[in-house]
């Protein structure tokens, strides 16, 4: 393993074990609202700090994005933390949740962790080394038409401003697809695509530090990551669409024509 992927991984383990203790007592958790429907706990700093000590612990000068704490460092190696993606789920004791770890070398990815640590699965790959859970290698699923495929996604649930958009390609894929889901934590729906597990997935609006781990993940399990017209911009724009490569194009084509300028990014 890539010594700094196992960086990461020690990292992502020491964020999962504090996630695991707290998830026993969920009702001592204070709960603040960043915006409305968006929390936050002690948890998600916690776990937050406990990765950033042990990224610059071993690298003291890489930069970290990390989602609670924002930008610090500069370098030309970038890391890109969610301490806990799918707090609501969290919160919730729904265990469906993930410490999401990318590190980015002069704006390519090159190592990524996806950490579920309520069933101690470690996604993990590195850019040309292929993509793994746990020791198993990853392909993407076989599937080859839409009607057969599942299809993960997630709902618009703080800002609605494509609420229309996103239910007019929801009818739609409800429609030509054998399924949809929304599980609740972006990074592990990605996880879930280089795992064949999800034929495809697509959600409008996340952050970074939601998709950075996953579409390496995706793209080394031998699967295609785009925005809506299938380009590159999905991790600066969020609205990204993955899948194995016959899914990948149909998914886009579903999609299209419910594109407002807005999300022809
Ligand atoms: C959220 C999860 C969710 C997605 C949201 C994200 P958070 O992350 O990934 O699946 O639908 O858009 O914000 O806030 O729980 O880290
Ligand atoms: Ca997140
Ligand atoms: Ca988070």
């Amino acid at each position: 393993m890539h010594p700094m992927l196992t960086t990461a991984v020690k990292a992502a383990r020491r964020a999962g074990n504090i996630i695991n203790r707290a998830s026993l007592n969920l009702d001592l958790l204070t709960v603040k609202h960043k915006r409305p429907n968006d929390f936050v706990t002690e948890v998600d700093y916690a776990a937050e700090q406990a990765v950033i000590e042990v990224l610059l612990d071993a690298y003291p000068h890489h930069g970290i994005l990390a989602e609670e704490s924002g930008q610090q460092g500069d370098s030309e190696f970038q890391w890109i933390v969610d301490p806990l993606d799918g707090t609501t789920n969290f919160l919730h004791g729904f265990p469906q949740y993930a410490v999401s770890i990318a590190l980015m070398h002069n704006g390519v990815l090159s190592q990524a962790v996806v950490y579920d640590p309520s069933r101690n699965d470690l996604f993990t790959a590195s850019r040309g080394g292929g993509a793994f859970l746990n020791d198993r290698r990853l392909r993407v699923s076989k599937r080859v038409y839409l009607k057969d495929a599942l299809i993960g996604t997630g709902f618009p649930f703080r800002e609605f401003q494509h609420l229309d958009a996103y239910l007019a390609m929801f009818r739609d894929l409800l429609q030509k697809t054998a399924g949809l889901r929304r599980p609740g934590s972006a990074a592990l729906d990605l996880a879930y695509t280089a795992a064949g597990r999800f034929d495809g997935f697509w959600e409008i609006g996340l952050s970074i530090w939601d998709i950075a781990a996953g579409a390496l993940l995706v793209q080394e399990a031998g699967g295609l990551v785009g925005d809506f017209q299938g380009n590159e911009t999905y991790l600066k724009s969020g609205n990204i669409v993955a899948g194995n490569p016959k899914i990948f194009g149909q998914l886009l084509q579903a999609i299209s024509p419910h594109l407002s300028d807005a999300l022809k990014v």
